[in-house]
């Protein structure tokens, strides 16, 4: 079919880059355009851009861009005419249409086409047959209104062999056609069954809501294959990639800024009908990389909700690390023994469900009790062993400044030195390989399936950054990333030779420099200053790190009153005070060991000790004060 010109034009105008898009990545205004994390590659800072003034969209990561039309084809991968179809849906403008329409559509809009006739004759056969009773039955005994089961598209397939078979070749689509689109299958002697018989069914819906895959329930005892089947996948149908519901959630959890995640089909449903529009389900899968990178889309945070049972309580913890490598937050919800989000949303209703939400716990406290579950907890070795497990659980973090959050709550609640968690946590790290910043991990995905790639990222800087003590890390990435009063602050407070690593005082000492002769300075030129070449390196990974995180700190401390990087500030400075304390207290201890050891007085050094505990208390008193708030 060819679109007069004048036709795409109109439709182009019709249609606004940012609220399409806005549909697949979660856009923030910088300026003139939007940013966010780009759909067509992996990445965990935003180089996505979107310019409105343009309708241009480009990545700076990936390369990718173009305009409204090609942002369509790349996502939901349909062809140009396809995509002129689906905006020009939107804005209500009318397309001619022409005999060719259907020869040229593209083997995807095939299997759409089979998908969705064999949805309406799913619906149909459900509500309109007599054989459909007993599934009708079946769904209104689950509870489901009949406005539900519309809503959902729900289903019956008939018992017969070639039921779908024979509506569908009504419709001009053969049983190969069908048996492409995964709903009938062949036999060897070459003739042709439905997939799915005597089952109630739940059409499966791409994010943009087109009909892709169905899932089967068994209803009838004599049927002895699984509880669930589902359509294999296709060229259209990515099970791991999709997350059941979404195409009708995914305006609510944009709202709410949380997703929650459920296991099956019909848990999202009784969830969707008492109310709770948030929800997304896995369905028959084990939670994957995509899956979490299509919700993060549309939500900075996750809170699981799996099944009571050991197998659900082991599915939410391996879930758990998945969503926090992708960094995302999130939370766990325990249902009662027993229950499902469906049961228990049936039985005691909307709000206790929302009650169980609000009292979700950080994946800090499930991991703990689970391991207290298995028994750890009871001895100091066990606790020792159980920090551990946490901490290993806290390095898939890739954020550095969120782990450091989480460390303070551990330090708190298990009673150890933030420092020692410190060293556990740059051990863990060490041996995963992992860059403490994503910056280099993120470059070398781009070179691998870019042929025209940049030469091969140099190791040095990186594992540079990886000997920064993590309030070197802060301090230094605060001065380049903030203002004036929080460069005043730290230049106050700091001197270059409280940093202990040699590369990091170095920067802060030439960082200093420059303040002391020109002021504050704009950390973007740095970038072109000789004397800063060989910090060029270090400085982009510590400013890659960190361009969405204060706002999300924000939300995740509830300082309103105070700027998020004054408060990581101070935090960043007291610790690096109370390190240099902790330091001499450590060569004191061991000191007063050897004095004693050879028979020496030691009174002296512990004065020199209590004076040194008395100091990091001080320290506290006083960054507690600056900061307005407890700690
Ligand atoms: N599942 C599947 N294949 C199976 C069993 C389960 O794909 N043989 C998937 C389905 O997506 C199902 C989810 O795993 O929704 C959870 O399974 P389960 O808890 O057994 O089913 P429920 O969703 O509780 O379904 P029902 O309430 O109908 O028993
Ligand atoms: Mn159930």
């Amino acid at each position: 079919m060819k679109i007069p010109e004048e036709k795409i034009e109109e439709v182009r105008s019709a249609s606004d880059i940012i609220d399409v898009v806005s549909a697949y990545v979660r856009l923030k205004r910088r300026g003139k355009s939007y940013v966010g994390l780009c759909p067509f590659h992996q990445e965990k800072t935003p180089s996505f851009h979107v310019t409105p003034d343009k309708q241009m969209f480009y990545c700076f990561g990936c390369q990718e861009g173009g305009n409204i039309f090609t942002f369509l084809m790349k996502t939901e991968k349909v062809s140009f005419v396809e995509a002129v179809k689906t905006l020009a849906n939107r804005a209500g403008i009318e397309l001619p249409v022409t005999e060719s329409n259907r020869t040229e559509s593209t083997q995807h809009e095939q299997l759409f086409r089979a998908n969705m006739i064999a949805a309406r004759f799913y619906h149909n056969s459900l509500t309109q047959t007599s054989e459909g009773e007993y599934a009708l039955e079946y769904f209104r005994k689950r509870g489901f209104t009949d406005e539900t089961i519309k809503q959902f598209g729900l289903g019956y397939a008939p018992r017969g062999w070639q039921a779908l078979i024979n509506h569908a070749a009504e419709h001009g689509l053969d049983a190969e056609q069908l048996e492409k689109a995964g709903l009938a299958g062949k036999r060897d002697d070459g003739s042709m069954y439905d997939r799915f018989r005597g089952r109630a069914i739940f059409p499966i819906l791409s994010t943009t809501g087109r009909v892709v895959a169905f899932a089967g329930r068994q209803l009838y005892d004599d049927d002895t294959l699984a509880k669930y089947i589902n359509t294999p996948e296709t060229p259209i149908y990515q099970k791991g990639k999709l997350l059941y519901g979404l195409s009708m959630t995914r305006d609510d959890i944009r709202k709410l800024e949380y997703a929650i995640l459920v296991e099956g089909y019909t848990d999202l449903i009784s969830m969707y009908q008492s109310g709770i529009k948030n929800v997304v389900a896995t369905s028959g899968t084990a939670l994957t990389e995509e899956q979490i990178r299509l919700l993060g889309r549309y939500a900075p945070a996750v809170v699981i909700v799996y099944d009571a049972d050991s197998a659900g309580s082991a599915a939410a913890l391996r879930g758990v690390e998945l969503i926090l490598e992708k960094g995302l937050d999130v939370k766990i919800a325990q249902l009662p023994e027993g229950e499902d989000p469906d049961s228990f949303v049936r039985n005691q209703g909307k709000e206790a469900f929302l009650d169980l939400i609000d009292d979700s716990t950080s994946f800090i406290n499930f991991k703990a009790s689970e391991l207290q579950k298995q028994g750890l907890f009871t001895t100091p070795e066990g606790q020792t062993q159980a920090v551990r497990a946490i901490i290993e659980t806290l390095a898939k973090i890739p954020d550095e400044l969120k782990r450091n959050f989480y460390i303070k709550a551990i330090a708190e609640r298990y009673d150890v030195y933030e420092s020692t968690l410190h060293r556990e946590l740059d051990s863990v790290l060490r041996k995963q390989h992992r860059r403490p910043r994503s910056f280099n991990e993120q470059r070398r995905t781009v070179a691998a399936d870019d042929t025209s790639s940049e030469p091969a990222p140099n190791d040095k800087p990186a594992n540079q950054i990886e000997s920064f003590s993590s309030a070197e890390r802060d301090i230094l990435k605060l001065l380049l990333e903030s203002d004036r009063e929080v460069m005043e602050f730290i230049f106050s407070q700091v001197t270059p030779d409280e940093l202990g690593n040699t590369a990091a005082r170095s920067l802060f000492e030439k960082l200093f420099g420059l303040y002391r002769s020109s002021g504050v300075f704009d950390t973007s030129s740095l970038i072109n200053n000789d004397d800063f070449s060989e910090f060029s390196s270090v400085i982009v990974q510590l400013l890659a790190e960190r361009y969405e995180v204060s706002e999300r700190w924000e939300e995740l401390r509830g300082f309103e009153e105070f700027p998020i990087n004054m408060q990581l500030a101070i935090d960043a400075v007291r610790t690096l005070k109370k390190w240099i304390i902790k330091q001499r207290i450590e060569s004191v201890r061991k000191n007063m060991r050897e004095t004693e050891k050879q028979g020496g007085d030691s009174i002296p050094l512990a004065r020199d000790m209590q004076i040194l505990q008395q100091e990091l208390k001080l320290i506290d008193q006083h960054y507690a004060s600056l900061s307005k708030k407890p700690m």
